[in-house]
């Protein structure tokens, strides 16, 4: 019995040794430890050895299935570094790496982000509506009339249902009031789409920022406060303002905002960056008339509202020359903001 395992040891031992590929090393373990294998028969034979015999064969099985398992283990690693070592042929792990263009953020992204972060110091929550408006939540509650130029169809992107592309993100307000009792504090930021010629200033979408506040006692010391504290956040402590009086429908008394915009090499100038006002009564009577109830009736509440550009925003920070840049894509361009 002795002879025999030491007979099936180096039978095993040879014939893992010989094992072309992981396959037939399997066949090799299945035949020797597998439950029909022939150390496997042997050990059986235990049973009809004497008290005295049964500790040394006993050992010595056990040293075979030691054996026998160390070998395979050595032969599956030898075959694996082989195979791994065949799938690198001809490949130069020395050569240096492809490089990364790790991603950045988009420029209108980085003042959007920042201007949000600026207004919600400030209390205001982020709302949303839909591009897609109708014609009431873009113009009619907005106090704007039939024959606004802004409702042209030389201007607006109309669908065949009268739906439109939303002309501005003033409609969020609209959509904010229908929906929230008073006191709201909302920004929302969104795309705008207007059929205007393209040229380095405009495009036929672009990016907007809308602010409103509502709430029983909103004046315009606050509109003003509010905005100057915005824009000298986003532009630096000593970034000069003007509110220069100016028309919207949808608030009263309504202004333009101008920035002092300082190139190098220029004189100074103003250039407009937004629109605000105090929100017309006649914007809360239609809100009545749509929610059903007078929780915003302009005895009740009084609010601001504002608008603004973000690409420009952008345009200013950075001193961009060109709005097309905004939406080429060229990795040159952005890569400067990364
Ligand atoms: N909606 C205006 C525009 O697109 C901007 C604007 C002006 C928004 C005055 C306002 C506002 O909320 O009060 O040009």
């Amino acid at each position: 019995m002795k002879d025999e395992i030491q007979q099936i040891q180096t039978d095993a031992v040879a014939a893992i040794g010989a094992a072309p590929d992981e396959n037939c090393l399997d066949q090799a373990r299945v035949a020797f430890l597998g439950k029909k294998g022939r150390l496997t028969a042997a050990s059986a034979g235990m049973r009809s050895l004497s008290k005295e015999e049964k500790p040394v064969v006993g050992q010595l099985l056990n040293t075979a299935r030691t054996v026998i398992t160390d070998a395979l283990e050595k032969r599956r690693a030898t075959l694996q570094d082989a195979a791994d070592r065949a799938a690198l042929a001809g490949i130069d792990l020395t050569l240096p790496a492809r490089p990364v263009h790790p991603g950045g953020l988009h420029p209108l992204t980085i003042v959007k982000d920042e201007a949000v972060r600026i207004l919600r110091r400030l209390g205001f929550a982020i709302a949303a509506g839909p591009e897609i408006e109708t014609e009431f939540h873009c113009f009619d509650a907005l106090n704007t009339p039939a024959d606004h130029p802004a409702r042209n169809e030389k201007d607006t992107f109309y669908f065949d249902s009268g739906k439109l592309l939303r002309t501005h993100t003033s409609t969020v307000q609209i959509r904010t009031m229908e929906t929230q009792a008073p006191p709201v504090r909302i920004i929302a930021p969104g795309s705008a789409y207007r059929r205007d010629e393209i040229d380095a200033t405009h495009l036929s979408v672009f990016n907007q920022l809308e602010g409103l506040y509502v709430a029983e006692d909103v004046n315009l010391p606050d509109l003003k406060g509010t905005l100057e504290y915005f824009y000298q956040s986003l532009f630096g402590r000593d970034t000069e303002l003007q509110f220069r009086p100016h028309f919207f429908p949808f608030t009263e008394p309504s202004f333009e905002i101008d920035i002092k915009l300082h190139t190098r090499g220029q004189r100074p100038r103003w250039i407009e960056i937004a629109g605000c006002g105090m929100v017309d009564p006649a914007v809360f009577e239609e809100i009545c008339k749509s929610r059903g109830d007078d929780l915003y009736h302009p005895d009740k509440v009084t609010g601001f509202a504002f608008g603004m550009g973000l690409d420009r925003l952008a345009m200013i920070r950075w001193g961009i020359r060109d709005i097309r840049l905004l939406i080429e894509n060229d990795t040159r361009f952005l890569r400067q903001f990364a």
